[in-house]
């Protein structure tokens, strides 16, 4: 008999009680949110807008779309998606408050909050009926999910037939040197801008770890497909620095 107060997972490298998890990823987002945008753009060198676009070229949003954005933060998606739908309904769900004021914040400045909605809610347990939206995104954010195949199984429920899943997350390089020049980068420098920009090296370390214990792209591909997704397919962005994966529910 499995008792699941003994269950374990990762928090970065360190395995904690499954029931742990959600609390110390929410300390990390909490500590963060306020320089989270900045730090964005230092430690990617801007490179996360332009895998952000591409997000959006393969999604091609189109006026009138309800869009649900789990994990969404500080809105990043959520403004692209309904920048280029024309017209649309964008609702931001985030696990961390502080990081939804960010982006409300940025959506009174861009006068975008009458298209925005923002929930704080836990991807494994989506507070909307079946069959609600028209796409759901995760951006960054379903590594940190506790079990992502239940935040998949939320993401089918809530969609619309016909309705498109589309993931952005840090993914695996299928190159042995480029690969090492990577984590040369991120685990000496990332923690170390985390440090210098947002007085927080341990959660930038937690965020680099975190990325090298998400499954490779063709683990997560079967993921999608078993959550019930169709043409489920995956798109490398950066040479597999991060990964695009859609699928849809027919
Ligand atoms: C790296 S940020 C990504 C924010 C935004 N999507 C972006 O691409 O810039 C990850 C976000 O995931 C949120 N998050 C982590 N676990 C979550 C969960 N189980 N349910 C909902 N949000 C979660 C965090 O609070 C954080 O805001």
């Amino acid at each position: 008999m499995t008792d699941d107060t003994e269950k374990t997972t990762h928090f970065g490298f360190q395995t904690v009680p499954e029931d742990e998890k959600a609390g110390r990823v929410q300390g990390v987002f909490n500590s963060v949110a306020s320089k989270y945008d900045v730090m964005n753009d230092a430690m990617s060198m801007g490179i996360h807008r332009i895998w952000k676009d591409a997000m959006m070229d393969w999604l091609a949003p189109r006026p009138g779309q309800q869009l649900l954005d789990v994990a969404g933060g500080t809105g990043d998606i959520s403004f692209r998606f309904l920048k280029r739908a024309g017209h649309g309904h964008a609702t931001v769900l985030d696990l961390t408050e502080p990081m939804l004021i960010e982006g409300r914040k940025r959506a009174e400045a861009e006068a975008m909050a009458d298209s925005l909605d923002w929930v704080v809610g836990d991807a494994m347990s989506l507070p909307f009926a079946d069959n609600s939206f028209d796409v759901y995104t995760i951006s960054f954010g379903i590594r940190n999910v506790t079990r992502p195949q239940d935040a998949l199984a939320e993401a089918f429920r809530v969609l619309r037939p016909g309705g498109r899943l589309m993931v952005l997350e840090f993914s695996q390089i299928p190159n042995d040197m480029m690969q090492k020049i990577y984590d040369l980068y991120s685990f000496n420098i990332i923690p170390r801008l985390g440090q210098a920009i947002a007085g927080d090296r341990d959660s930038y370390q937690y965020l680099v770890e975190s990325i090298r214990r998400f499954p490779d792209q063709e683990t997560f591909l079967g993921m999608v497909q078993a959550a019930g997704f169709e043409q489920a397919k995956y798109r490398n962005l950066t040479m597999g620095v991060a990964c695009l994966h859609s699928g849809w529910k027919i």
